[in-house]
């Protein structure tokens, strides 16, 4: 049985479609911590995705210890300012990204998702999780960011000694989870971009 994330009467489940659309990465949350029933909630939904060869290559972390987060968050900030390992994100500083104090924004879950060294499609595999886990969270209204500033701390060897992370394993996606403050504005998409479609019909 689902639990939702607000104390007050439960909304309805949000259908497929609409959690789909309404599904925003929230960067402004509520001091409160999400209970562990509400994680294993969205684990449950994380690993019901696709998955090549039926694999199931996945594995989490869950930290939701201020301390550790805030370690964490500076670790982020610091390869980004290591020349040698520096991330270089495309559109860093554009309208739609600026760097924050902290790159969890005091959100008080992070579930990052690992992959085995399973094959071609392990990556496939973890951010096709990251997606269900996102829109189950925003169907039982909680708030999601993926933060791909700290996947490159994850995967030092300290962070996977410290998270108990097998050398093997890779950090793909790093989802902050929370009860969002406000509302989030849509961010709005271009189109789709249709290359060919081909039906086989003359015209
Ligand atoms: C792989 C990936 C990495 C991302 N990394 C960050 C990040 O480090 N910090 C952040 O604030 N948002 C991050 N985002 C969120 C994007 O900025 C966001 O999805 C995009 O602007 C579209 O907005 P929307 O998710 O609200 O639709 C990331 C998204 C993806 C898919």
């Amino acid at each position: 049985m689902l639990k939702f994330a607000t104390d007050t009467a439960a909304p309805a489940v949000l259908s497929v479609m609409d959690a789909i659309y309404e599904r925003r990465s929230v960067r402004s949350y509520l001091p409160k911590t999400v209970d562990r029933a509400l994680v294993r909630n969205l684990l449950d939904a994380a690993v019901q995705a696709p998955t090549a060869v039926h694999e199931e290559p996945w594995a989490f972390v869950v930290i939701q210890d201020p301390g550790t987060l805030k370690r964490l968050s500076d670790a982020a900030l610091k390869t980004l300012q290591d020349r040698e390992h520096g991330v270089q994100l495309p559109g860093a500083g554009s309208r739609h990204f600026q760097l924050p104090e902290n790159v969890f924004y005091d959100a008080g879950t992070l579930i990052v998702i690992y992959g085995k060294p399973l094959g071609p499609f392990v990556a496939a595999d973890c951010w096709l999780a990251a997606e269900n886990l996102m829109l189950a969270a925003r169907a039982i209204g909680l708030g999601t960011c993926v933060v791909g500033l700290s996947v490159a701390a994850l995967n030092a060897p300290e962070w996977k000694k410290e998270l108990k992370v097998p050398d093997g394993m890779t950090a793909y996606a790093p989802i902050i989870v929370g009860v969002p403050s406000g509302d989030t504005p849509a961010t709005g998409r271009r189109e789709p971009e249709v290359l060919a479609w081909k039906t086989g019909l003359s015209v």
